[in-house]
């Protein structure tokens, strides 16, 4: 079998490691990545995106027919929306992924809000608009309470969404967008709902567009900085399983959030298929849907990945428009009982504006530290003359570094073993990734899914 990835974060990487050892594929010239990175290309043939980017899926499309491509994997967001699976399918190809219809539950917070009203769909209360002034009067009104969530609503890179504390951070919020369209098109409208407390998970599920199965469950850290401060990234870490889910709640997102979902899609005639990522916060109204996403999460592929004891492709391919049969495989899915811990390592100045071609050391080390592996994000090889490359920067996340331990702390401590033999130039990364996680099993009196907590030494 011949398999196309499309992409080239952490995400990609980890995807691409696990596709790589699957019996199905004869040797490493079946694995095809487009435009992947310097750690892809120890597992794929790596090829450069089209000149206009993974955004032109004619020539994505003609690179998967000319390469008899048997299944193509999209990773990221762009591609799905600019309509690569509706181009593969109408070229006859199988394709994993959503299709553009299918991908505005991510492309369009206003759909993907009016979607969930209209399925009965749990998320918070909200209003869309696309005049400030409105906007504005709405915020200025003494009903309003704070804080309160403003979010434009198209793609802005993980930008567009703010948690405003007060009245005065929402209306310049809502100015920023509508106003000065800092976002662009995708700022032609916001959604402003209420803002949610609790615990935030993100939740995967696979799906042929009919039944759905669900993957384990993870978390992602999303601010910049320890203790949960400072702006929102695409993501600084993650663990897997999740601390805040156990088998009961898993139902009640699978009833209430995942099959309601596909349910509507199909009825809409835009049948979802793929992988369906719901961001939740489990609040004391039980759990509520923050977003969905039309692909998996980054870095939460990362720590899945490493937990899949089960062949990744037949899963793929039951998910995929030549499938179908995703209720056979449901219950067949292995996942090893070992925790995962990711740490990203990022640039400096990421997420605003990340400098790159910083030189990256202790790769080697790295692989050295066991039940680890250092997926790799913005990288690329760079020839400096010698007889070795060197790989250097080229993006704000970076590295990411997973490691599988018999529970969470030896998990963490792997993690961070590998960290520490890495470095480059103004590399920024939090040091408590699973830090909250840790203190909630120390307190808890159950151990959850058989797993006993230990502390992270040193
Ligand atoms: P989103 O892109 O919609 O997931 O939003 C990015 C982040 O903003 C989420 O991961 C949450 O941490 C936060 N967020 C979004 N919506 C809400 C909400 N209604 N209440 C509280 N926090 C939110
Ligand atoms: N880690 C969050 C995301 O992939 O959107």
């Amino acid at each position: 079998m011949r398999i196309l990835v499309i992409g080239g974060g952490g995400r990609e990487h980890a995807l691409v490691w696990k596709i790589g050892g699957s019996p199905l594929l004869r040797s490493r010239a079946d694995l095809m990545c487009v435009p992947g990175n310097a750690g892809i290309e120890d597992h794929a043939s790596c090829l450069p995106a089209p000149a206009r980017g993974l955004t032109d899926v004619a020539a994505l499309a003609d690179l998967a027919v000319k390469e008899r491509i048997d299944l193509t994997v999209v990773g990221p967001e762009a591609p799905l929306m600019s309509g690569l699976v509706d181009e593969l399918t109408r070229r006859g190809l199988a394709v994993f992924g959503a299709s553009r219809a299918a991908a505005r539950l991510e492309g369009s917070k206003v759909f993907a809000k009016e979607f969930m009203q209209r399925h009965g769909i749990p998320t918070a209360p909200f209003e869309v608009f696309s005049s400030c002034r409105d906007t504005l009067d709405w915020l200025g009104s003494t009903e309003r309470s704070f804080p309160i969530v403003v979010k434009a609503d198209g793609l802005a890179a993980g930008k567009g969404v703010v948690v405003a504390p007060d009245r005065a951070s929402a209306q310049e919020a809502a100015r920023a967008i509508l106003e000065e369209k800092r976002f662009g098109a995708a700022g032609e409208r916001i959604v402003i709902e209420e803002c949610l407390t609790g615990a935030e998970i993100s939740f995967f599920a696979l799906t042929d567009g009919e039944s759905a199965t669900p993957l384990a469950s993870c978390q992602d850290h999303k601010r910049l900085g320890d203790g949960d401060t400072g702006p929102n990234t695409g993501g600084m870490g993650a663990l897997s399983p999740s601390t805040d889910l156990d088998p009961d709640m898993e139902r009640r997102i699978m009833e209430r959030v995942i099959q309601p979902a596909i349910a509507g899609m199909a009825e809409e005639g835009s049948p979802y298929r793929g992988v369906l990522y719901a961001g939740l916060m489990l609040t004391e109204r039980g759990p509520m849907v923050l977003e969905y996403n039309a692909r998996f999460g980054d870095p939460e592929a990362q720590v899945l990945m490493p937990r899949l004891e089960s062949d990744l492709v037949p899963l793929l391919v039951a998910a995929s428009d030549a499938g179908g049969r995703m209720r056979d495989i449901a219950g067949r899915i292995r996942w090893r009982p070992e925790w995962a811990a990711c740490v990203v390592l990022a640039s400096a100045g990421y997420p605003g504006s990340p400098e790159t071609g910083r030189m990256i050391r202790g790769l080697e080390m790295a692989a050295k530290v066991p039940q680890t592996e250092v997926f790799h994000a913005g990288t690329r090889r760079e020839r400096d003359g010698s007889l070795r490359d060197r790989i250097v920067t080229a993006g704000g996340r970076v590295l990411a570094v997973t490691s599988l331990g018999r529970d969470l702390g030896e998990a963490l401590n792997r993690a961070y073993a590998g960290v520490e033999c890495l470095s480059f130039e103004g590399m920024q990364f939090r040091r408590d990734i699973g830090g909250a996680a840790l203190s909630r099993l120390a307190a808890r009196p159950e151990p959850l899914l058989g797993h006993t907590p230990r502390e992270r030494e040193g």
